[in-house]
């Protein structure tokens, strides 16, 4: 470590990233991106013309792209702010609205707490229930602005709108961030509480659903003090922090409601048979509302499992941490991509003979 950075910063683990290996072409089931393209439209705006104006800085205020969430979800611009990805709209809520602390759950998407320690902010960790569900009322009892990915990561549990506003209601003076960057495969999305509650910020995507993972482009939908007050932050990290191409992308997918409503149903196609196929094979697989499936197997060590189906040539995401490392995490890919990871199970139990 650099005797020139701060000491604050000597301890930081860092957050890592699923695998993006490079040595051979694998069936890439580990982080969660869309089987399918970015819709077409997008295709059509990054056009040269665009390209060779990335000479100019991007618009700052990010509007037409606001407007075109705005328009989406029914909600004003000054309720949307976007981001370079959704990570960097919740570096923002860890960076300036965590005065109280923070709390979220000990199984959930592993940035909170880097966010947490990178800011150094103390947190409070709940355990999920032994089924994996999210303790509603430990959350309402709890101090500290509120982390809870609905649908959760990596269990792919959803919570209901109403379980949620139980938790808006228990504390109006506390802020409840809702992490939606998977609802569109099935849960219920929080954006039209936001109308009501003014405690209540949420945090979407165009990495999963609308196939942008490497655009790099996220959003915030809230009460527009939250906005006004997280637009403060950005100003003053990176103002110009969407850059050109990515407002057009991200402008077009918006746009493109049939190609984005046909994707998600065919991977939540493919989730169910896939789901199916695993408990025919004696897994026990969550009840996931993601583009992933979260599964373990009593006949094979959840690890070995990962090894061996990466030697297969499918890639799909592993956890260390004690209550979950019998399992996998398994991203919803196209039909094809799932039949062939079956068939890798079924070679791997055959070779194993268990
Ligand atoms: C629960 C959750 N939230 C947020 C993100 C961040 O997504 P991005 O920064 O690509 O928008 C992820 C990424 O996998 C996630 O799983």
């Amino acid at each position: 470590m650099s005797s020139f950075l701060s000491s604050k910063f000597a301890a930081l683990e860092a957050y890592v990233p699923g695998e993006q290996p490079r040595d051979k072409a694998y069936i890439k089931l580990n982080t969660n991106e869309s089987p399918y393209p970015p819709a077409p439209g997008v295709l059509d705006v990054i056009s040269r013309e665009a390209v060779a104006d990335l000479r100019l800085y991007s618009d700052p205020t990010c509007l037409a792209c606001r407007k075109a969430i705005a328009d989406r979800y029914s909600v004003g611009v000054e309720n949307v702010l976007v981001s370079n990805g959704s990570d960097e709209c919740l570096n923002f809520l860890f960076m300036g609205f965590t005065e109280p602390g923070a709390v979220f759950a000990d199984i959930t998407y592993g940035f909170y707490k880097v966010f947490g320690d990178l800011h150094g902010i103390e947190y409070t960790v709940i355990p999920l229930n032994e089924d994996f569900t999210i303790p509603v009322e430990k959350f309402c009892a709890a101090k500290g602005t509120i982390f809870i990915a609905n649908p959760n990561a990596p269990t792919g549990i959803a919570l209901t709108l109403e379980q949620i506003e139980q938790i808006l209601q228990s504390d109006p003076n506390r802020l409840v961030v809702v992490d939606e960057a998977y609802v569109d495969f099935g849960g219920e999305t929080a954006v039209p509480l936001t109308g009501k509650y003014s405690n209540l910020a949420v945090v979407q995507t165009f990495s999963k659903s609308r196939s942008l993972a490497g655009a790099r482009l996220g959003f915030t939908i809230a009460p527009a003090e939250i906005i006004t007050a997280m637009d403060t932050l950005r100003y003053s990290t990176n103002p110009y922090n969407v850059n050109r191409l990515t407002l057009l992308a991200g402008q077009a997918a918006m746009e493109d409601e049939d190609y984005f409503q046909k994707n998600r149903h065919a991977i939540m196609e493919a989730r169910a048979w896939t789901k199916a196929a695993l408990e025919e094979r004696g897994f026990a697989v969550t009840d996931s509302m993601t583009n992933f499936l979260f599964a373990r197997s009593d006949r094979i060590d959840g690890g070995e499992l990962y090894t061996m189906l990466k030697d297969k040539g499918v890639l799909v995401r592993h956890f260390t941490s004690a209550r979950i490392c019998q399992y996998n995490r398994i991203t919803v890919g196209t039909m094809e991509e799932m039949q062939t990871l079956v068939a890798k199970i079924d070679e791997i139990f055959a070779e194993k003979g268990v």
